[in-house]
């Protein structure tokens, strides 16, 4: 048993910290689940929705042996007025060995982390990290993919309200990935060229998509856009993933979605449902993903 860890953002990570996540991953893959963390309690606390994050981390951790437990922010004394910090607090006197959290407000794992002692792991926080969805994106590429150094990989849609996009930005460039980020100026400023080494800004989806390795859509954050009004027509108009613009891409280019899709907004049905689609896939990889990260941050691999 090794010391316990948080996992709170992929920014501060090294390359060589995160390969040891991947590389779990893949253990996790290959043989049959043991239950390494037998008997352990893991306090799932979620302030915002979630389906695929929610759940992978629920059976990534039952399959490790845990006892789990959901908290919702609609259906618990956080709906009295109780506080982030008390309701962490709340977790660890009763015996919860880690807390995973997602939370509205950029920040709020950090603030976790300062006060409790248990190890914290951000399932999504505002819009500054989701960085599980950023490991379990890195580790579907390599499904597909040799190496991710030297690949063109776009990212099209809400680039600025998406935490997955700052998660699989640093983890990216630190491999040593080429980075498209692609949207309108509404939703993508153009500092964001400026969010780590390699990334470019692009305007027009012809050019972000011309011989892409990868190509990842977004939704359109509608929770975060803050009185922003967006033309939904023109948005598909110039931002939608069509097969037409899909050919750009190499032929071997996959397309990833973190989910949840709007079909018929950031991309069309026969896209999410083609070929080189590996948007289930993803799914189904972080689950193993996740089972490392309890793992890691329970100190037992
Ligand atoms: C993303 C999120 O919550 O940031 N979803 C996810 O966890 N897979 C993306 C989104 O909500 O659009």
């Amino acid at each position: 048993m090794s010391r316990t860890r948080s996992l709170i953002e992929l920014e501060h990570l090294s390359a060589d910290e995160i390969a040891v996540f991947l590389k779990l991953a893949r253990r996790m893959q290959s043989g049959q689940p043991k239950p390494l963390l037998r008997g352990k309690r893991i306090a799932l606390l979620f302030y915002e929705a979630s389906t695929r994050t929610r759940v992978s981390f629920e059976f990534a951790a039952k399959l490790l042996g845990t006892h789990t437990s959901v908290i919702n922010a609609t259906a618990s004394s956080i709906e009295k007025g109780e506080s982030l910090v008390d309701t962490g607090k709340t977790l660890q006197a009763l015996g919860a060995d880690c807390i995973v959290v997602r939370h509205p407000s950029s920040g709020a794992p950090h603030v976790l982390n300062r006060n409790l002692q248990v190890p914290i792991i951000n399932a999504g926080d505002g819009m500054h990290e989701h960085p599980s969805q950023g490991l379990l994106d890195a580790y579907t590429i390599l499904r597909h993919k040799k190496s991710l150094k030297g690949l063109r990989i776009t990212m099209i849609g809400d680039i600025q309200h998406s935490r997955v996009v700052r998660s699989n930005v640093h983890l990216l460039s630190k491999f040593g990935a080429q980075i498209v980020l692609c949207g309108p100026p509404e939703l993508l400023p153009e500092h964001a060229g400026a969010l780590a080494p390699g990334v470019k800004v692009s305007r027009h989806i012809e050019e972000a998509t011309r011989k892409a390795d990868v190509v990842m859509m977004l939704r359109v954050q509608k929770e975060r856009l803050a009185g922003l009004r967006l033309d939904a027509n023109h948005y598909i108009a110039h931002y939608q993933l069509t097969p037409e613009r899909l050919k750009l891409a190499k032929s071997d280019a996959i397309v990833m979605h973190p989910g949840p899709m709007v079909r018929g907004m950031e991309i069309q049905s026969e896209i999410a449902d083609g070929p080189q689609s590996v948007i289930e896939e993803q799914v189904h990889n972080g689950v193993y993903v996740r089972m490392a990260i309890l793992s890691i941050c329970l100190g037992v691999q």
